[in-house]
């Protein structure tokens, strides 16, 4: 095996006594206590410029969590809100790249970092240790919600001092990953939309991306005692999340992606992976329209070039549409065949808002259904009648708090206020039954993966304050 998958997700534990037990459920919360638990949880995971998604599991900075974050903490402290966005910036890379994590500077975290190795990248920042890769552009979207909770003068101050990053990411998101000018943008790793084992990125991972080695530990049955081994599974048990095979398969794409420097053209010269990923462009569209409003309340131009491109991503939407089983799908970049592996992704289009009504109430019908997106908790991140649907499986059917925000606001777009409501109401029941996990089984509402999960807390009392 390889030392690079030994140093990270297979870290070997020494002590086997460290393997988790199963938590308890906690205590149901009464409605009235919601606010003031999910603030102490923003309260405990701030670590200064900006909240860790989890204390146990995720102390690092990462993008579209703090986006979410800052969305909830607006209500609480807009300074802080402001910082948890500010402090994205130190991470950015000269080419405009806002990565998926910025890593801590202790030593502790060093192998972390080693993993990466984002300084042999010349377009890396000076002085910070970041992943190579990004995550979905939710930047512009929070820098908006916060400003909203800015008089004029000031929201403009704020608008000033956030646009030159999000020109060079929304700028770098056309020039890198929308080679051909097509439109949509494209991903080079799962991670990079953030539903990390989503089922249409594992299947192409399994058709096209496992090389022999992997092969080969899966005929003997080594992944058995490597899943001893992994790290994840001190905090949560294994079988909530990735499969072993899968882990290796993906630390094997991030080597690759390592040894080509994360350099976009040598990586798409030999590229087995590249999806034009439906939820990563969905929130596209939407960050393209929140930026052009940053641009009219400070009457600043949006770079031509960029103000093209931008134009063509809604449109190019539709060609994501598959009319014979009425959905939206992602699309391998290279085949440009769509995955036909129906995943929660099917239902971000409400978010993006450029779908005509008549469409968006295909998509509700789809949410309404049991079978589909309707269980007892939704909104399960695949749908319930699909195969790869486990109610604790990580991204393969548990109900995510950032997911159902996404939607909630996508519902309220298109004027389904009642079924804006509805899921607001099950999505507070859920957190008031479970508390603040990361993730939530959609059929029993129990919590799952990790605990005093941010975004659960910060988006709970953004949907409390829009009831
Ligand atoms: C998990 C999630 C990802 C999130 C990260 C940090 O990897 O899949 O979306 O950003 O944790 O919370």
């Amino acid at each position: 095996m390889d030392e690079d998958k030994t140093a990270d997700e297979l870290e070997i534990v020494e002590d086997k006594q460290e393997t988790r037990k199963e938590p308890s459920q906690p205590k149901p919360l009464a409605p009235s206590e919601l606010a003031e638990a999910a603030e102490k949880i923003l309260k405990e995971n701030n670590c200064g410029n900006y909240t860790m998604p989890s204390r146990e599991l995720y102390p690092h900075q990462w993008l579209w969590d703090s986006c979410f974050t800052a969305i909830g903490l607006r209500h609480l402290d807009v300074e802080r809100a402001k910082m948890e966005l500010t402090s994205l910036c130190r991470g950015q890379w000269h080419n405009g790249m806002l990565p998926n994590i910025i890593f801590r500077d202790e030593n502790h975290y060093r192998r972390e970092r080693e993993a990466w190795r984002s300084w042999i990248s010349p377009n890396s920042p000076d002085n910070v240790a970041t992943s190579g890769i990004t995550q979905p552009p939710m930047l512009a979207e929070a820098v908006v919600r916060v400003g909203e909770k800015l008089a004029l003068p000031e929201r403009r101050g704020w608008y000033k001092l956030m646009w030159p990053t999000l020109i060079a990411h929304h700028s770098w998101i056309y020039n890198e990953r929308d080679p051909h000018q097509e439109g949509l943008a494209l991903l080079i790793h799962p991670w990079e939309v953030g539903l990390d084992n989503t089922p249409p990125w594992i299947s192409e991972l399994h058709q096209h991306l496992l090389p022999g080695w992997i092969r080969l530990v899966q005929k003997l049955r080594l992944d058995i005692i490597i899943n001893l081994f992994r790290r994840d599974g001190r905090s949560v048990p294994i079988d909530e999340r990735f499969n072993t095979i899968e882990v290796l398969a993906l630390y094997d794409v991030q080597r690759r992606l390592k040894r080509k420097a994360y350099d976009i053209d040598k990586i798409l010269d030999h590229s087995l992976f590249a999806i034009e990923d439906l939820t990563f462009n969905c929130i596209l569209i939407r960050a393209n329209e929140n930026l052009r409003k940053i641009s009219k309340t400070l009457r600043e131009q949006i770079p031509s070039d960029l103000d093209k491109a931008m134009r063509k991503t809604g449109e190019e939407l539709e060609k994501l549409w598959d009319p014979y089983s009425n959905q939206y799908y992602s699309r391998d970049f290279i085949t440009h065949n769509l995955i036909k592996e129906p995943s929660i992704a099917a239902l971000m289009p409400l978010y993006a808002g450029s779908i005509s009504k008549e469409r968006a109430e295909i998509l509700v019908r789809m949410l309404e259904n049991e079978n589909q997106f309707g269980p007892a908790y939704p909104v399960p991140s695949v749908p319930v009648s699909s195969p790869w649907f486990n109610p604790r499986h990580y991204w393969q059917g548990p109900a995510w708090v950032n997911t159902n925000w996404l939607i909630i606001d996508g519902l309220k777009r298109y004027g389904f206020s009642e079924h804006a409501d509805a899921l607001t109401e099950t999505t507070l029941e859920m957190v008031a039954k479970s508390g603040f996990p990361e993730y939530f089984d959609p059929i029993t509402g129990e919590r799952l993966g990790a605990h005093d999960f941010a975004w659960t807390a910060a988006l709970t009392i953004d949907l409390l304050q829009n009831k």
